[in-house]
């Protein structure tokens, strides 16, 4: 036996991964050995067939494997009645086949959590053989729970109602009763002799020096018994799991223990100690009440048993899940909710087995895609470790007629070939026939299958997987719930010291408003996860509202600076309506406002003004690095008179790197115009103007007359000096003044800002100035000369001659507008984003049968319109 933790063992997954705290981040993956894949085409599945799948469970994202025993056994509880601890059942292979699996697993960083069941053995285990032959009272006879009679214990339940009707079955050799919890051929271990509990100790370091990563503690509260007890949960049990805890701290490291204890919260929290007994434990009570709050589109259930489920010391976790391979287990409800449970998703009485459901997820939802994401999205954002069971990722269906719980354990569904993939057998030879029904058999729900279409559950859950792993809130971070006055939203956020995630979920079968408060979270931006969508900013002075389709679930991260991926519906300036309204410097001007920029009020701007108001625009694209200060590297005036504008340009420097010169024209507005720029673009606000009369200074790009007036310089080849510099129109294909004059401006902007005259030009102003004509001017020239149709139209431009002779520089240029549908900018983020899904998704273009006619037809122009511009630019 092995048990020290010399490097050189192989049982340590990849660095990156070596906080003990692992867990906690881990997405589990539960399978069955014999239901995964068949190497050797017995008809059952084994380790080198489980080895040959783990580039799956890698593609699909999981962290870490749970396996169903494996060790050999009767199988009269499909291997939780362990004839022989410490090897592996001839149907799944060697001990060597399983070290090879945990190697292997280890080497893509993936952990392994297998199976200590030590409440209870099969009558078959030489521990059983060796008791019932020993007298009463022997060492050897101890290693179970013997009685005279069957009606010692009388407080206690019986958990198998099916096939139980007492927990003493009567030994004829032995001629006694012995104790058990489960089936009659799995005797109790008594784990009140500590004789017992050396040997268990003995198998734990085993399979842990084999490299094992944790260890599920089956049945757990059940160990040890006490007359006047119903023998659950009892302190003898709890000093056995602290003993279990210390030898296994003793000996090894970064090693995990999860408890299956089928008990109500506050008993479950016991299954922690002070951080000295396991590492995680089940939440059981949970798990029916998410399926109970969705049928009755109500969050009820799910609150009320989260608001009871006590604190846990910090090092542990609990562990959700949906659905295993037991039944759907209804011992943690109340009798009407268990009535309630059984009529709304086991009508068929074929489907109930002992207190529970024998059904797999997706028949529990009637394969409502839909209810299976809300399901996953809430499993998966709730405070604790998800569990994913085998097959649920692809919406595998059951077969209630396969008897005990074996409906739920049937072959993986690989491929649409024979067995579906899962083995070359005869089908009869299987250990059990493949799911079959038209709606879920493995003709139509299969790996190979769902892999190839990017819109399939499987593809869906790699993404949710994924964007879990990407953020560790979720693993750690605390719950709050959220109010909203509409029951059927469940809302809820998760905070850590780094992020704060808000997930809203619609629980009914219909659109639901949800009007959360959130003002405690004024100033922060909700940016959906999955599609990295910004949303209206959150604002203290109401609640903030959103629509929620049918069983629609939605994480949005509240962030304060947004990435800026993704198309927003809110602009800037409305976003930033608030906090810069109230900031803005005020500057003192006399009734004259045209000699602003020759007079000391030019100083005051730049010290107070200038640098808030570069970094809260989108153009400004140097914000990775620290503004230091900005100043008006040159002006000139571009209307005079009470509400001048002028052109000017600003050079901000930096704490490190070279300075940067930007383009802003500025325009001095009084009256309506002024009310409009407060209310509606904030952000593009520069100063308020006190003094003899009230104004503001705003982003010269929005005012009208500002933009017709660089049009007009173009067309007419105008030149106006700047106090450093000139600045000169060009024309190009000149300008046709439409009859009705209506600009808009785009919503979304990046470097450039582009404001559109009545769909027929758009003048786009290049924020950063650098030396040198502009690509869009100088190819845009030279295409225009040639009458190349598929590029728009140059009108003209406006070059900037700057002071010590350095080339023109292109500030501005007209193009003849196109109608679109967006912008370039949005277009290939959001194409970016799609081939990474399919990459994530390992979905090769080819296989796939997606790429569309459109898709198809817009690449072939666009190619066409490549070949053609090469040629010209050639
Ligand atoms: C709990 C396991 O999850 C279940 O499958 C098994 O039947 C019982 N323990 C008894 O071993
Ligand atoms: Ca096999």
């Amino acid at each position: 036996m092995t048990n020290d933790e010399s490097p050189a063992t192989n049982d340590q997954p990849p660095a990156p991964d070596a906080d003990p705290l692992w867990y906690k981040d881990a997405v589990i993956y539960q399978a069955h050995v014999k239901s995964f894949f068949d190497s050797n085409n017995d008809g059952i599945g084994d380790f080198p067939g489980l080895t040959q799948k783990l580039d799956y469970l890698q593609g699909l994202g999981v962290t870490c494997i749970w396996l169903l025993p494996f060790f050999p056994s009767p199988l009269k509880d499909d291997g939780y009645d362990i004839a022989d601890y410490t090897t592996v059942h001839p149907s799944y292979g060697t001990v060597d086949d399983f070290k090879a699996f945990v190697d292997t697993a280890h080497q893509r960083g993936l952990r392994v959590l297998i199976e200590l069941v030590v409440n209870h053995t099969s009558d078959q285990h030489p521990w059983f053989q060796r008791a019932r032959q020993a007298p009463p009272g022997s060492p050897e006879r101890n290693f179970y729970v013997w009685s005279d009679t069957d009606t010692k214990f009388p407080e206690t339940r019986i958990i198998f109602t099916d096939t139980e009707k007492s927990n003493w079955a009567f030994d004829p050799v032995a001629k006694q009763y012995y104790w058990h919890r489960f089936f009659s051929h799995q005797p109790d271990l008594n784990h009140n002799n500590p004789a017992v509990v050396e040997a268990v100790i003995d198998v734990m370091k085993f399979w842990l020096g084999l490299g094992v990563d944790a260890l599920r503690l089956d049945a757990v509260p059940y160990l040890c018994v006490r007359h006047g007890t119903n023998n659950e949960n009892l302190p003898e049990t709890h000093a056995v799991l602290r003993r279990i805890r210390r030898e296994l701290d003793a000996a090894f490291s970064n090693r995990m223990l999860l408890a299956e204890a089928n008990q109500w919260p506050a008993d479950v929290r016991d299954y922690f100690g002070d951080g000295d007994e396991c590492h995680m434990a089940f939440h059981f009570p949970l798990m029916p009440r998410m399926f109970m709050a969705v049928r009755q589109e109500d969050r009820h259930a799910i609150t009320e048993i989260l608001n009871q489920t006590p604190d846990i010391p910090e090092s542990c976790q609990w562990a959700l899940f949906l659905r295993n391979h037991d039944e759907l287990t209804l011992e943690m409800v109340t009798d009407e909710e268990r009535d309630y449970m059984y009529q709304a998703y086991a009508a068929d009485p074929q489907m109930r087995v002992n207190v529970g459901i024998r059904r797999r997820l997706a028949p529990l939802v009637e394969n409502s895609r839909r209810r299976i994401e809300l399901l996953n999205m809430l499993l998966f954002s709730m405070p604790g470790t998800p569990i994913i069971y085998y097959g649920d990722e692809l919406g595998m269906g059951d077969n209630i007629y396969l008897g005990d719980r074996n409906g739920v354990r049937t072959p993986m569904q690989w491929s649409g070939d024979r067995n579906g993939g899962f083995s070359r057998a005869d089908t009869a030879r299987l250990f059990a026939p493949p799911v079959v029904d038209p709606v879920y058999g493995y003709q139509a729900v299969n790996v190979e299958a769902l892999e190839r279409s990017p819109f399939s559950l499987l593809n869906w859950m790699k993404r949710l997987i994924a964007l879990r792993r990407q953020h560790r809130v979720f693993g750690r971070g605390t719950l709050e719930f959220v109010s909203c006055s509409n029951r059927k939203v469940l809302a809820y956020l998760r905070r850590d010291a780094d992020e704060t995630v808000l997930v809203l979920a619609n629980l009914s079968r219909t659109l639901q408003p949800a009007e959360v408060d959130l003002s405690s979270y004024s100033g922060l931006t909700p940016v959906e996860m999955l599609g990295q969508t910004e949303f209206p900013r959150l604002t203290g002075d109401r609640p903030a509202f959103f629509t929620l389709g049918p069983y629609a679930v939605h994480w949005f991260s509240l962030t304060t600076q947004p990435a800026q991926l993704a198309q927003t519906l809110a602009s800037p300036d409305q976003q930033a309506r608030p906090a810069v309204a109230e900031d803005l410097p005020a500057l003192l001007l006399g009734v004259n406002w045209e000699s602003v920029f020759d007079s000391a009020a030019r100083r005051m701007l730049e010290r107070h003004a200038l640098v808030p108001f570069l970094a809260r625009q989108r153009w400004f694209a140097s914000k990775a690095r620290r503004l230091d200060a900005a100043r008006f590297s040159d002006w000139l005036v571009l209307r005079g008179g009470a509400s001048p504008a002028f052109l000017t340009t600003v050079t901000a420097t930096f704490r490190e790197g070279l300075p940067d010169t930007y383009l802003l024209p500025l325009a001095l507005v009084s009256g309506e115009p002024a009310a409009r720029a407060i209310a509606d673009t904030p952000a593009a606000v520069l100063a308020r103007i006190a003094g003899a009369r009230k104004g503001l200074i705003v982003d010269g790009a929005l005012d009208d007359d500002v933009c017709m007036r660089l049009l007009e310089m173009c067309d007419a080849e105008s030149a106006l000096p700047s106090k450093y510099g000139t600045l000169r129109g060009v024309r190009a294909a000149g300008i046709v003044l439409p009859a009705e004059r209506k600009w808009v401006r785009s919503g979304f902007e990046q470097g450039d800002t582009v404001a559109s005259l009545s769909d027929r030009y758009a003048l786009k102003l290049f924020r950063r100035i650098e030396p040198g004509p502009n690509p869009d001017f100088e190819i845009g020239q030279a295409l225009t000369r040639e009458k190349f149709p598929r590029t728009p139209t140059l009108a003209g431009a406006v070059q900037y001659e700057g002071p010590g002779g350095a080339e023109p520089a292109t500030l501005a240029v007209i193009q003849t507008s196109v109608s679109n549908q967006g912008s370039g900018w949005a277009f290939t983020i959001n194409e970016l984003q799609r081939y990474y899904e399919r990459v994530a998704a390992r979905i090769s273009r080819r296989d796939s049968e997606m790429m569309d006619a459109t898709e198809e037809t817009v690449r072939a122009n666009v190619y066409q319109g490549i070949k053609r511009l090469r040629e010209l630019i050639a």
